[in-house]
């Protein structure tokens, strides 16, 4: 497995299959959006061959993204084709749920293991609000489909934003009583340019906290409030699911990363709250060996960066969101 220079193992890639969505988030993107031609990503071919370097260099876990990756040509072939890959283990997805309804027990059969959905709030207006295009019945559908598929434990992702959907929390979090899923609570990250979102609209964990607790009760760290990945998990009394909070804002999680992005463009992108990248794509394209490849991806690992400077005010302004995989 390869290491970064602080002796970080790097073995999960976050792979985004589209920057394009069927839906546009208020804290994600502008209403008006300009996405990258569809020449200008990679193709079926070029992913297979990245992963398959991927995997070489000890990749084990990849975590399909978009922009909204179910909107992809061959989303579900690809899937297939992905986890196959000798030496991937786990392929799981990151979605905004609403074609999952249509899609999930495809995206099962090909190899999925699970998904995240995103769900800011129960509120159908609200919803449609933050997420400008939706509507609440079509994920609340693709979570049903997606659990009657299998895609389980089900994570529910609820970006939190002050003025939109911060007396929501108490909703989202209930949900765990009836249902064994993981509502996650992740605090917003400012996106330069792209959003009227600033710092101060970001909610941190600890405000998200209080204000679950001060409906549903105190909620009991589960394994000693351990982090899982990014989230440090909770539980309401008696609760079949679990709640997670994710303060990538306030308290960084940096030391346990062990991710790479490949964005849908073919760029290596080792944090994504810094701005450098690695192009893959044009040197594959110039006809590159895999051996040259290899190379480039082992020497972008090795100068991952440590730390960023959100707090600090440093915002990355050359790419959003959903140009990223998030
Ligand atoms: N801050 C935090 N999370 C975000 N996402 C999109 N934009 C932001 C932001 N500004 C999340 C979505 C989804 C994933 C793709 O990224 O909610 O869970
Ligand atoms: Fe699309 Fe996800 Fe961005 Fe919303 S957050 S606009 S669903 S990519």
């Amino acid at each position: 497995m390869a290491l970064d220079r602080f002796g970080r193992p790097i073995h999960y890639l976050r792979l985004s299959l589209t920057d394009h969505c069927n839906l546009r988030c208020v804290y994600c993107m502008p209403e008006d959006m300009t996405f990258r031609p569809q020449d200008a990503l990679m193709q079926d071919d070029e992913i297979l061959r990245l992963v398959r370097l991927f995997s070489g260099i000890g990749f084990d876990k990849i975590r399909l993204t978009g922009g909204e990756p179910t909107i992809r040509a061959r989303v579900t072939e690809l899937v297939r084709e992905i986890a196959a890959t000798p030496g991937i283990r786990s392929v799981t997805m990151t979605t905004n749920g609403i074609l999952l309804g249509k899609l999930a027990a495809d995206l099962a059969a090909a190899g999925l293991k699970r998904v995240n959905i995103s769900l800011d709030t129960l509120d159908p207006q609200k919803f449609r609000r933050l997420t400008r295009w939706g509507r609440l019945e079509e994920v609340m559908e693709g979570i049903r489909a997606a659990e009657e598929a299998g895609l389980t434990p089900i994570k529910i992702n609820a970006v939190v934003v002050r003025g939109y959907n911060e007396t929501d929390v108490v909703d989202l979090a209930a949900l765990t009583r009836e249902y064994p899923w993981q509502v996650r609570f992740i605090e917003m990250m400012p996106f330069g340019g792209a959003t009227e979102f600033q710092l101060q609209q970001t909610i941190r964990a600890e405000e998200i906290r209080a204000r679950i607790e001060a409906r549903l009760g105190p909620l009991q760290p589960v394994d000693g409030g351990r982090l899982d990945g990014e989230a440090r998990l909770y539980r309401l009394p008696g609760a079949r699911g679990e709640i997670g909070l994710i303060a990538s804002v306030s308290q960084p999680f940096c030391a346990s990363c062990t991710r790479a992005r490949l964005t849908a463009d073919g760029v290596l992108r080792m944090c994504l709250l810094r701005e450098k990248e690695i192009d893959l794509l044009t040197p594959l394209r110039r006809g590159a060996t895999d051996e040259t490849l290899r190379r480039l991806i082992l020497e972008a690992i090795w100068q991952k960066p440590w730390g960023h400077g959100l707090a600090a005010g440093e915002i990355p302004v050359n790419r959003v969101m959903s140009e990223i995989g998030g």
